[in-house]
């Protein structure tokens, strides 16, 4: 399968992917990098794009897609709590 990971840099994003790989799957990682590392991208298809790049998202055409991505911040949460709310 081909599994997109939005939040892919990530730290659950980055132990999705390892999994994922584990068991044979593609990977394609989005992430903004707004609080992930690049590090966790490692030689992997990689995006740094917002989850809401509906025409990148279009393109990408997962089998599937694993969303781990948020504001981990709460301050930041409460201040635009839309920044997280888009449906992929
Ligand atoms: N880490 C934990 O132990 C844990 C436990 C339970 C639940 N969670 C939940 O899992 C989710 C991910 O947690 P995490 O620890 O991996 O956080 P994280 O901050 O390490 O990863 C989130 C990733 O999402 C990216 N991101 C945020 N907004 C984005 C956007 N609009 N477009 C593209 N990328 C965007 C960030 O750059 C970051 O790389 C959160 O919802 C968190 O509450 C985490």
């Amino acid at each position: 399968m081909k599994i997109l990971i939005t939040g892919g840099a990530g730290y659950i994003g980055n132990t999705i992917a390892s999994a994922c790989l584990d068991a044979g799957h593609e990977v394609v990682l989005l992430d903004d990098l707004s609080a992930g590392r690049r590090e966790f991208v490692h030689d992997l298809l990689f995006y740094e794009r917002n989850v809401g790049d509906q025409t990148l998202l279009d393109r990408v055409t997962p089998t599937n897609t694993a969303t781990v991505l948020s504001q981990s911040s709460v301050p930041s949460g409460n201040e635009l709590p839309k920044a997280d709310s888009v449906s992929v």
